[in-house]
């Protein structure tokens, strides 16, 4: 029985459009926080039933459901030889698919056990990959930190890595507005931005180009850079969905109020720049000094959603149990 963990991460600079839908790879590069809270454990046995069995937060998991979690499966038992079926318990602890990032760590979770399960010796940078088949933005949670996913041109290239963040300590407050699963997946929202909306092109430009912006930003530790830089990511990336036919709406009026919200709260002297992925919640990236402040402020303006905040973790890991 093999058992790890993972957490979520926010991307800064944003992923938003594969390539290649099969191996997932995406149009740009991105960069993400790994959050120390919120984990997903996921469990895998190998067994010797003719399927692979996949029970998520309590319930059994359609054929349909599980296409993503079986392409992780294949390929561990092509790699390893072993052609046995896995059955698997998965349990998160934030919202799933409401633009928290639970599949993310879900998948880093899974292809951790995976790795270990199917005795595939991968390390993390092998893991990242595999994770990939799953979500994209999974390749990113298998590592802490701050995470560069780079977009590479084929399965090999195409991983996750840490890189130093020279700054002062970070930390996320996140405004959760609306717990409820999303409408469109991030997956059907991705084709239906790059086949309809002519703002596609134009997003995938001048997203690369902030990657490589934001990476000198990270390199001399300056936070009011990456914040900025973290803010145009964000808005260009939902102006790329604005665009689509019919347009991708994930932000909501309320949205907007706490995106203000934020600017304000720059205004009166403090860390705050935002960001929100597939959904209306708003993340909002401060330092440790500051997030007490920070989360007191934003909870105290929107009473009716819930503030949660973290500090940055650790990437995916095995439990104790699994590893002896
Ligand atoms: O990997 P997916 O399918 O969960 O897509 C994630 C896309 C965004 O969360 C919107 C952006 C990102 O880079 O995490």
């Amino acid at each position: 029985m093999s058992t790890a963990i993972a957490q979520p991460n926010i991307a800064l600079i944003k992923y938003w459009g594969k390539v290649d839908e099969e191996l997932i790879l995406p149009a740009t590069d991105s960069i993400s926080l790994t959050l120390d809270g919120f984990p997903t454990t996921t469990t895998v046995e190998l067994s010797d039933d003719e399927l692979d069995t996949i029970v998520l937060n309590g319930r059994q998991l359609t054929e349909a459901e599980t296409m993503r979690m079986r392409r992780v499966l294949d390929r561990a038992r092509e790699l390893s030889g072993d052609r046995r079926a896995a059955s698997i318990t998965s349990t998160n602890t934030i919202a799933t698919a409401a633009g928290l990032a639970s599949s993310a760590a879900g998948f880093a979770a899974l292809a951790t056990a995976v790795n270990n399960a199917y005795a595939l010796g991968l390390d993390a940078t092998g893991i990242s990959r595999l994770a990939r088949l799953g979500s994209g933005s999974a390749s990113r949670s298998v590592f802490g930190g701050m995470v560069r996913w780079h977009r590479g041109h084929d399965d090999l290239t195409s991983y996750a890595e840490s890189i130093d963040w020279n700054g002062p300590e970070l930390a996320l407050v996140i405004v959760q507005l609306s717990a409820a699963q999303k409408a469109i997946s991030s997956r059907v929202g991705m084709t239906r931005t790059i086949e309809t909306s002519p703002f596609y092109e134009g997003w995938v430009t001048s997203n690369q180009r902030l990657v490589e912006q934001a990476m000198a930003a990270v390199a001399e530790g300056e936070l009011a850079e990456l914040g900025q830089l973290t803010e145009l990511s964000t808005m260009r990336m939902h102006a790329s969905m604005l665009g689509a036919v019919p347009p991708i709406r994930y932000l909501t009026g309320e949205s907007f109020t706490v995106l203000d919200a934020v600017a304000e709260l720059r205004n009166e002297g403090l860390t705050a720049y935002a960001t929100a992925d597939a959904g209306p919640n708003i993340k909002v990236l401060t330092t440790v000094a500051e997030l007490d402040d920070v989360h007191a402020w934003l909870s105290e303006r929107f009473p009716q959603a819930a503030t949660l905040t973290s500090r940055i973790g650790a990437g995916a890991h095995l439990t104790e149990a699994a590893v002896a």
